[in-house]
């Protein structure tokens, strides 16, 4: 049997924090909660998973970099660089793999500043407002899409 197709997450700034992270915005799931959540909704979906974090906009990019060699999918929670980096924006132009934008919150709902997104011009989709939830309902999007893709080729 082949090994099967693998999804990466990544997760931006202060994501580490989640849990304690002002939740009435952004609910009260650990990041390690939403992880295992992924897994496990990733195995039974039959997908690999790999679920990363960091606070520094550089290692974001190795990590989108990394996703594009060895991922068959992404789902991106950039945090705040959603709404800065086009350095973030570069990165997933250069990428060959679909990539699903995530929030815990609706950022249309909140500050103009989160408005804009870097992010969302190269994703398939955005799924945001649902909380945690909202990785799982990115996962469901992302596997359908990966499993319709490979019907067609
Ligand atoms: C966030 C929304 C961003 O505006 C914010 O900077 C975050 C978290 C979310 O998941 O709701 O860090 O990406």
């Amino acid at each position: 049997m082949p090994a099967p197709s693998t999804i990466h997450v990544l997760n931006g700034p202060s994501l580490n924090l989640l849990g304690t992270r002002e939740p009435e915005v952004y609910g009260r799931a650990t990041l390690a909660d939403i992880e295992r959540m992924l897994q496990a909704a990733a195995s039974e979906r039959g997908f690999g998973l790999v679920f990363k974090q960091t606070n520094s906009e550089g290692a974001l990019i190795d990590m989108i970099q990394e996703a594009g060699k060895t991922g068959a999918g992404l789902i991106l929670n950039a945090g705040a660089y959603t709404h800065t980096s086009l350095a973030v924006h570069d990165a997933l132009r250069a990428l060959a793999i679909p990539v699903v934008e995530v929030h815990l919150s609706n950022p249309f709902k909140r500050e103009a500043v989160r408005h804009h997104s870097y992010v969302a011009p190269l994703a398939l989709g955005v799924i945001c407002g649902f909380g945690a939830k909202g990785y799982v309902m990115a996962l469901d999007a992302l596997a359908a899409h990966l499993k319709e893709k490979e019907k067609t080729r």
